[in-house]
C-alpha cells in the first residue's frame, strides 16, 4: 500500500516537474478499454476523455460481425468526444483490438487530430496483432506503448505503472 502510493505520488511529481498537461482518450464497447484508460489517468492524475461512435455497436452478434468487418476494412466512423486534443501536451489513446487493428472509432480520432506527443495502449483478448504498429503509421512514433489483455486489467496495475513511468 504505502510502496503503491508513494510510486504514484513520484510518477506525479515527475509529471508535474516536466509541466506536461495530459489526456487520456479511449474508445470502449464492453469496459475493459474504459478501465485501463481510468487506470492510467488516476495514476498520472491526467484529464480523460471517452470517444463515442454514433454508429450502434451494441447488438450482439451482428454487433460484433460488423464491428469485425467495420475495423478489417479500415472503415471510418462518426464521433463525439468533448476535449480538444490540441490543449494539451501528451495525449495518450487507447483502443480495443477489433481484427488485430484498431476500431474504426480511434481511426478516426487519429485520422483526423495532430498531436504534439502521444502514448498508445489497448486491450485484446489475447491477439493484438500489430494494432500499435498500425496506431504509430497513422500518427506518429508514441513515447510507450501498452497492450494488455482485456479479462486481466484488474491485475495490470504493474503494467500500468510501468507504461506511466516511461511518460516523461
Ligand atoms: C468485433 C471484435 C473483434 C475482436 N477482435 C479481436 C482480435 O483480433 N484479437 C483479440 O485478441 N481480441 C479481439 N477482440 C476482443 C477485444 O479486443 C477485447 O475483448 C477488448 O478488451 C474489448 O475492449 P472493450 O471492453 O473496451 O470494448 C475483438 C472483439 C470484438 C468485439
Amino acid at each position: 500500500m504505502l510502496i503503491g502510493l508513494s510510486g504514484k505520488m513520484f510518477i506525479n511529481l515527475l509529471l508535474l516537474k516536466t509541466g506536461m498537461k495530459t489526456l487520456v482518450v479511449y474508445y470502449s464497447r464492453t469496459g475493459n478499454t474504459r478501465k485501463a484508460a481510468e487506470s492510467i489517468a488516476k495514476h498520472l492524475n491526467a484529464d480523460i476523455d471517452e470517444i463515442i461512435d454514433k454508429k450502434n455497436r451494441t447488438r450482439k452478434i451482428i454487433g460484433w460481425l460488423i464491428a469485425g468487418k467495420d475495423a478489417s476494412q479500415k472503415k471510418l466512423t462518426e464521433i463525439e468526444y468533448e476535449k480538444n486534443p490540441d490543449d494539451y501536451d501528451l495525449v495518450i489513446i487507447g483502443t480495443p483490438v477489433w481484427a488485430w487493428t484498431m476500431t474504426p472509432a480511434i481511426r478516426t480520432y487519429l485520422s483526423k487530430n495532430k498531436f504534439k506527443k502521444v502514448a498508445f495502449f489497448c486491450t485484446s483478448g489475447g491477439s493484438p496483432g500489430k494494432v500499435l504498429e498500425h496506431m504509430r503509421e497513422l500518427s506518429k512514433k508514441p513515447l510507450a506503448k501498452l497492450s494488455l489483455v482485456g479479462r486481466e486489467i484488474d491485475d495490470s496495475n504493474k503494467k500500468i505503472r510501468k507504461f506511466c513511468t516511461k511518460l516523461q
